[in-house]
């Protein structure tokens, strides 16, 4: 009787299949307003353009300086690609902490402490004499004018500074290294993560076209072609879109699939109203849904003997990676955590919690599948393909961490894109490779002649 309340409370997690294919549908559609000059202003799925054209054609080399940030951490790189092999010889790279107050705080010193890390890194790696071009990896959604002209639309995920929004990126960056004066940077490329991930699995393997991320927060990029990208000039060839999916039901699209405690995680969000599907999807946010359902469960008599602790009450307490930990091996986890988190558990409390946990990565998965599909489908239409043999490059904590989040999304995207056979390759050391590529490709075209 209990097991039969607490699927009550679960069930508006469960999607079937039919339910996954009408989200891929809207979805769809959702794209081509993104993709059109006079219907983009305000879709909710932005499909902006990269002005990555083409992938690395084994000419590049040199030495690039990387920036990574949006993730979980903010990594600084020294990239060397030698020429013809497209083998990166050497990467060095470091973490550098960014406060919370940074992140929250006024964008000005946001770019202050960068400039520092990057003064740091070349500092202890011998490099602050040279002016090395830069790839930089921001994983926000960005307006680009060109590959070294980015304008933040609006933060997302935890980062919230003033003054940025509506701001190029790039003038920041310099600006920033400009007041320090102790050293410079060359030309710039500004790539969204989900590009840094496919262009750094791109040279592993060549048929990858699809950038996904699947960590603090969710995206994917693939190559369009550019005669449906209708706001920039020019008909042929293909260029990389980022299409910022986790913007998808910000005109209430999905309102039938949120379930009551998506609305509270995002009421009590950075960003009310915005990136409703990285919501229901992403790092940031899995873990507080669980934590609502669970305090749900628990004032209903229905766990813990209807005690719940101070620590399960407080947001942000029950962390995305306890999902992975309760779900990856036999009970002990979940014990551990439990009793970390203060709670009076009895055995079958242990199998709720992984019962809770299951349903929110499942769904998870299956809405990632829904909109994977949703690209791999329109490539292969897009080519006039009977089928499609596509790769994607992936990366983010989520997808990598949790024990069966990549098996339900494949055995979805199956369901979903039936004539499409996607391989996915898990980017091994970050995006800044990616980016450093980017960088080195766009060198090549400007040293080109026209
Ligand atoms: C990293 C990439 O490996 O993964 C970043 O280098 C990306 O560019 C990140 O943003 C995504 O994962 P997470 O889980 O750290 O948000
Ligand atoms: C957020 C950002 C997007 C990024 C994604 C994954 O959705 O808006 O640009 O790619 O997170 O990090």
């Amino acid at each position: 009787a209990l097991l039969m309340f607490v699927d009550e409370c679960l069930q508006p997690f469960r999607l079937s299949v039919s339910t996954l294919q009408s989200v891929s549908t809207r979805l769809k559609k959702d794209m081509i307003r993104g993709l059109g000059k006079h219907t983009h202003h305000r879709a909710p799925v932005k499909m902006l353009p990269t002005f990555v054209r083409a992938t690395p054609d084994g000419t590049e080399k040199g030495d690039f300086l990387a920036l990574d940030l949006g993730g979980t951490n903010f990594r600084v790189l020294h990239v060397r690609i030698l020429e013809d092999e497209q083998r990166v010889v050497k990467m060095d790279s470091q973490i550098c902490a960014i406060p919370q107050e940074i992140m929250l705080g006024h964008g000005e010193k946001l770019f202050d402490h960068i400039a520092a890390c990057l003064a740091e890194f070349l500092d202890s790696h011998e490099l602050k004499g040279q002016t090395l071009p830069l790839g930089f990896t921001f994983s926000f959604p960005c307006e680009q004018l060109d590959i070294d002209k980015s304008v933040l639309i609006r933060w997302t995920k935890g980062f919230n500074c003033s003054g940025v929004e509506g701001e190029d990126v790039v003038r920041l960056l310099r600006e920033a290294i400009h007041r320090r004066g102790d050293y410079d940077i060359g030309s710039v490329a500004m790539v969204n993560d989900t590009v840094g991930t496919m262009m750094s699995c791109g040279y592993r393997d060549q048929s990858c076209e699809i950038g996904m991320i699947i960590g603090t927060g969710t995206n994917a990029c693939y190559m369009e072609e550019m005669r449906n990208v209708k706001r920039v000039e020019g008909e042929d060839g293909r260029m990389c879109i980022n299409t910022e999916w986790g913007g998808f039901g910000d005109d209430g699209s999905l309102r039938d699939i949120q379930t009551d405690f998506d609305l509270v995680v995002d009421k009590t969000s950075l960003n009310p109203g915005i990136h409703t599907y990285e919501k229901m999807i992403s790092g940031m946010y899995l873990g507080e849904i669980a934590r609502l359902v669970l305090v749900k469960l628990t004032e209903d008599k229905l766990l813990f003997d209807g005690q719940v602790s101070d620590a399960l009450q407080t947001p942000g307490r029950f962390e995305t990676r306890f999902i992975s930990e309760i779900e990856d091996t036999g009970l002990e986890n979940t014990q551990r955590i439990l009793t970390e988190l203060d709670l009076n558990w009895s055995l079958g409390d242990v199998r709720l919690v992984w019962l809770v946990c299951d349903t929110i990565s499942t769904r998870s998965a299956q809405l990632c599948a829904a909109a994977l599909a949703t690209i791999a489908n329109r490539i292969r239409n897009n080519r006039g393909l009977d089928h499609l043999k596509t790769t994607v490059g992936v990366d983010g904590t989520v997808f990598k961490k949790h024990p069966n989040f990549s098996q339900q999304l494949q055995a979805t995207v199956r369901l979903l894109a039936p004539r499409c056979d996607i391989t996915f390759l898990v980017s091994e050391d970050g995006s800044g490779k990616g980016a450093a590529m980017v960088t080195a490709v766009a060198q090549r075209l400007a040293l080109q002649p026209v």
